[in-house]
Parts: C-alpha cells; structure tokens; sequence
C-alpha cells in the first residue's frame, strides 16, 4: 500500500489539511491552497520517536545553574539609531527580520549599514531583486567610499547557502526574503511555503556559523510581514520600517526582540544621497506654532521619550453623526475622552465635528496622551490657545480621573531638554520620586477638569 506523501497548505494564511479544498477552511479565501510534496524541512531530520532507544541515551539536560553562559557580543551597525533599535548591535547568530512598505528605504538602509559594517567585519550583501549593477549604483550614490563589501544577485536558495558556507561572513543581508527561490519546492516565490522553508535553512546556517542575518520581509496587502506572521515566530527581532509617504523621515521600530526592548525607536530622514540618523528627533515632531487647537505632549517609545504636538479641530457638524478622524492616535481612545469631556465637563461635544492629528506622522499609543488630546479638543473647542511652554501628560479614568503614567522623570527630562518650563502631571504621580533638579513649573491634578481648569486659568492671565 503506497502511503499520501503530500499535503495541501494555503497560501494565504499558511493553514495545512490533508485533503483539497477549493476554499481555505481557516481563512476562507479561494483558490489559495496548493498541493506540497513532503519533502521539506520537517522531514529533512526526521529522527526515530518510536521510543526503542530512549533508555540508553545519556542525560542530555542539565541544572540551569551550570550552563555555561557566554557574554552577548554585539556588532556595531555603524548607525546608532539602529543600534538603538537592536539593542546595543547584532548579535552573532542571530535572525533580524526587517520589514516595511515597498519603496519605503529598507533597501537603502541595509546597504548603508552594510557598507559601514564592511569596514570591520566580512559582510555579504544579497540581492535577490535587484541586479549587481543596480546595487553598486545605488552604492556609489549612498557613499562611494571604498569598503571590503561583498555582493551576490542571486535568487536561487542553494546557491545563496553556498556562497555563505564558502564566504563564511559574520553579517549577511537577504534582501529579500519573497525573491528567493526554493527549487525543491514547487510553489512560486514569495508564496507561504518558500517563505517558510527559505527561511528555515537560512536561520540553520546562521546559527551554525554565527551569521548575523538581516532579511528584509515586504508587508503584504493585508499589513502583515511576509506572510501571515511566518517568518515572525521564526526570528530572533522583528524591526519595521515606517513613515509617512509624503514626508521625508522614517521610523524604524522593534516590534519583536530577544535580544533588546520592544518598542524601541530609531529615526532617519530620506535624503538624495541616502538615509541620515536624527538624533534629536523630538524636534521634528514639535511644530512650533501656537494656535488654538495645539496642544503639546511627551510620549515614551522604549527608552526614548519624545516631546510630540498634537492638533485637534473641532467644529459644529451639519451631519445627523459627527465625523470624528484620528491621525497617529486610535479612534476608540478620541471616541473615549470625547464621551469622558461631555460627561465630566459637560461640553456638548457631541454636536460638533472632531479631527485629531499627531504632528510628524508619528503613532502614539501609549494613555499618558489622554490629557493632551483632551486639552488640544477643548482648547479648539473654545477657541483658546494653550500656554505656550507646556506639556501636558496623564491617562484619563473613565470617570474623568487622572490616572499616573510610568517613567515620568525621563518625561520631564525631555521637556525641559527641549526648553519647556510648566508641566501638568496627575497627582498621584507625586510620590515617584521626582528628581528635584528639574527646573520646570509641576502643577498636579487630580482629574479632567482640574487639569483644564489649571491651563484656562493660565490662558485668561495671559489674555488679560
Ligand atoms: P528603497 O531602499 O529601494 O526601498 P525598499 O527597499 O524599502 O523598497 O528606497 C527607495 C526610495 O528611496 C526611492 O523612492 C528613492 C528613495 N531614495 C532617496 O530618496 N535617496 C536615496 O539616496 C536613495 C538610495 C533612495
Ligand atoms: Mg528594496
């Protein structure tokens, strides 16, 4: 009897069945599942788990305690912004995967730290799209300067594990990892299983001999990296790289990493000849315009805490609904500090129309926003300007409490590094121990309308 060495996976979402389906049962898209011949990785080391020897073998497990630890090196990236990313450098042997938007400067970026890590360590530049002369063009615009930089254009799986078993390189860059071709396989490039499987064999040669590997991953129309979350389990950090389409400066971000926090945030700006570092990025966020509607906050992304305005516009709606739009900031938390300021402060907000934006194109998740985006609403909301010199920085309670935020000295630090001299905190926040150096003016409140209360009593001393 000949057993069913094949199976069947889709191609969208990676789900396996041992039949054909001509709809995915566990995404539901049509047409994506193809047959896969068994010959792949899991097979590849297939052991023996019938259990006949499992009493002879020695005890392969040990105390804790007494495995040996070895000191984490790091490599430099030759970019601090992405060493900041990484957490202090590259690890050997480690997985980066790096993703983004197509045409975004993932591409760009690697090379650029490619060429500088030449000039230390033996680097191997893959490019799986674009030519070699492609590449040394983009090169000579980048920098021209002369480094030990070893390239290869090639898409073909084996050929790229060759050359990294020949070369032995102790950084080597995919770029990227939908272009590489599995000839095993029979499905096209890019599709789940090559990612899979490219992927796979590449991390096996990276951990055995401490290659440090960057993949560059595409975001697929869906918004996910390479695949729905694949390669994502696989990698040791997983980094991406953002921006607005219509500015120059790009957020590169750690959304995974075993080896550094996540959350971390690097920035650059896209220049003709390439990427540059902002080291002080606090600034592009800030606007510097004093209007109504402007409302001023510090946010903390991992380490880094950045000063970032916030615009609000609210205007009475001719809809039976308000519109309310939200850039940089999630709709439910404008919706939940729009219902929090007509409860608490009886505003009646909901007659009038709501636009929200972060200024710089940046993403601010984190609660400690709250009282700035409920100071920018009411401040465009009765047309009065903020004090100029302010941060403002607290979570808002649905019951229109102030509730405290984490590393609040750090935040503070930022402000008065930036030149501003009053901050609005939430009360309970006095007790963290507030380093005493800083020299700005702290007014605590205790909830919503303290806190406005405090900043319009401010704006009338000025108006007076
Ligand atoms: P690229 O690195 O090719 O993007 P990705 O690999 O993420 O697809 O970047 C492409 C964009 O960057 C392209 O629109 C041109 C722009 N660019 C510059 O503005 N300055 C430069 O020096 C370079 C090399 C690219
Ligand atoms: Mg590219």
């Amino acid at each position: 009897m000949t057993r069913n060495s094949s199976f069947y996976i889709c191609q969208s979402c990676g789900a396996q069945s041992k039949q054909y389906f001509g709809r995915c049962s566990s995404c539901g898209d049509w047409n994506s599942i193809i047959e896969q011949k068994q010959s792949l990785s899991g097979n590849r080391n297939k052991k023996n788990h019938t259990g006949s020897d499992l009493e002879t073998r020695p005890l392969r497990s040990e105390p804790i305690a007494s495995v040996r630890s070895k000191p984490l090196t790091r490599m430099k990236s030759g970019y601090s912004e992405f060493d900041r990313v990484l957490g202090g450098g590259l690890v050997p042997g480690s997985l980066v995967l790096v993703g983004g938007d197509p045409g975004i400067g993932k591409s760009t970026l690697l090379l650029q730290s490619a060429s500088a890590m030449a000039k230390d360590y033996s680097v191997l530049y893959v490019s799986a799209e674009e030519s070699a002369q492609q590449v040394r063009l983009r090169w000579k615009r980048l920098e021209g300067e002369v480094s030990n930089l070893q390239l290869l254009a090639e898409t073909d799986l084996d050929t790229i594990l060759g050359e990294l078993k020949s070369f032995q390189p102790s950084v080597a860059i995919i770029d990227s990892i939908q272009a590489l071709n599995d000839e095993n396989l029979s499905s096209t490039p890019g599709s789940i299983t090559q990612v899979r499987e490219c992927s796979a064999a590449l991390q096996r040669i990276a951990k055995q001999q401490e290659i440090a590997l960057l993949i560059v991953g595409h975001v697929t129309k869906e918004g996910m990296l390479a695949g729905p979350k694949v390669l994502e389990h696989l990698v040791d950090a997983v980094l991406t790289f953002e921006g607005d389409r219509f500015a120059s400066h790009r957020l590169l971000r750690a959304v995974k990493n075993r080896y550094g926090a996540t959350h971390e945030l690097g920035v650059f700006e896209m220049q003709g000849e390439g990427l540059k570092e902002i080291k002080n990025p606090s600034e592009i966020f800030l606007s510097g315009d004093s209007a109504s509607g402007i409302s001023t906050i510090v946010a903390c992304e991992g380490t880094r805490s950045l000063v970032v305005d916030l615009q609000a516009l609210v205007s009475a709606t001719t809809y039976a609904t308000p519109r309310r739009t939200a850039t940089g900031i999630g709709i439910n938390r404008l919706h939940q500090i729009l219902a929090v300021l007509e409860k608490h402060m009886s505003l009646a907000l909901s007659r009038y129309d709501c636009y929200l934006a972060v200024g710089g194109g940046l993403e601010v998740e984190e609660p400690a926003a709250d009282l700035g985006i409920a100071a920018a609403i009411v401040s465009s909301f009765k047309d009065l300007q903020l004090p100029p010199g302010t941060v403002l920085i607290g979570e808002i309670g649905l019951g229109g409490q102030l509730r405290p935020v984490s590393q609040i000295t750090k935040r503070l630090e930022e402000a008065v590094r930036l030149g501003f001299n009053r901050a609005v905190i939430p009360k309970t926040n006095q007790n963290d121990n507030i380093n005493n150096q800083i020299k700005l003016k702290i007014i605590e409140v205790k909830n919503i309308s303290e806190a406005l209360i405090a900043a319009l009593d401010t704006i009338s001393e000025q108006n007076i």
